[in-house]
């Protein structure tokens, strides 16, 4: 079924997830998936719009973001607990009002041309990043368990006509659980850090499609042993050419990188190995 789709790189928002798993929908486009973490990081201030768009001009197919919920039930697009490493304001992200952390500078930490660039929200993010590029949502909890995120992150996504091109993504599996309770068709990945004894056992009792390790953590013996129970595997961040030649050749699905333009590079030099997808 996926031999006979021929799909452009950026051609994935075509199908119709509720008719191919994510991996077969991944697996009809070319591979890896080139997804600029935070947006393409390394060259514009993280999780900005400029740093979306520069990512799309770099070439990459997807494009990861952390999204929380702030009390006045606004979905903002930040990383961190705190402003003070990535804005010019301190305190706990989740207790300042969106119009309090819309007159914020997130980018001049950055560097001085990026000075006045704002926290987006998710709305500004998704109606930001062209229709045929992929969205990986990270949902950032903790150090406030926010019982209302994954919700309202649903409702956000299907209003602004984003589900379909979506992956959803947590460190909190639980959380993934009751998003996947509420938006069932949205594929979910659970993220690890860690060595995990069972990790299909993990993603299965997350009701995840995919699973996202560290880059570090990714044996060869584990693509396989994903791909035999229809689970796709992300790696992040992968940074190091020799790291994403490496992942690339192994039949990684897809990878999240700060550098969407060196990773294209590779990729395109890399050769899959036969028997390992
Ligand atoms: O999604 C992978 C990666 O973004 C998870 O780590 O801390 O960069 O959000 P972090
Ligand atoms: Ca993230």
């Amino acid at each position: 079924m996926t031999e006979s789709l021929n799909l452009d790189r950026r051609g994935y928002s075509r199908l119709k997830m509720n008719r191919l798993s994510l991996l077969e929908t991944w697996q009809a486009g070319p591979r890896p998936l080139i997804v600029a973490h935070r947006g393409a990081s390394r060259a514009a201030p993280e999780n900005t719009i400029v740093a979306f768009r520069r990512a799309v001009d770099l070439g990459a197919d997807g494009i990861e973001f952390d999204v929380q919920r702030i009390a006045d039930g606004s979905l903002v697009v930040f990383h961190d607990a705190t402003l003070e490493r990535t804005t010019n304001e301190r305190g706990p992200v989740q207790a300042t009002a969106l119009a309090d952390l819309k007159g914020f500078d997130a980018g001049g930490w950055f560097g001085a041309s990026f000075r006045g660039e704002q926290i987006p929200t998710l709305e500004e993010a998704v109606a930001a990043i062209p229709p045929s590029v992929r969205l990986f949502v990270e949902i950032k909890l903790g150090p406030v368990f926010d019982e209302e995120i994954e919700r309202a992150l649903a409702e956000s996504l299907k209003q602004t006509g984003a589900l379909a091109r979506c992956e959803v993504s947590s460190f909190d599996h639980v959380s993934l659980r009751r998003f996947k309770r509420v938006a069932p068709e949205t594929p979910t990945g659970i993220l690890f850090s860690g060595r995990l004894i069972d990790p299909v056992a993990a993603a299965r009792l997350a009701g995840a499609e995919a699973m996202h390790p560290a880059w570090d953590l990714i044996h060869p013996d584990l693509m396989p042993t994903a791909h035999a129970q229809g689970l796709a595997v992300v790696a992040w961040t992968v940074n190091a050419p020799e790291e994403i030649e490496r992942l690339a050749a192994i039949g990684v699905d897809a990878l999240m990188t700060d550098v969407p333009d060196v990773a294209r590079r590779v990729e395109e030099h890399a050769v899959v190995e036969p028997g390992l997808l």
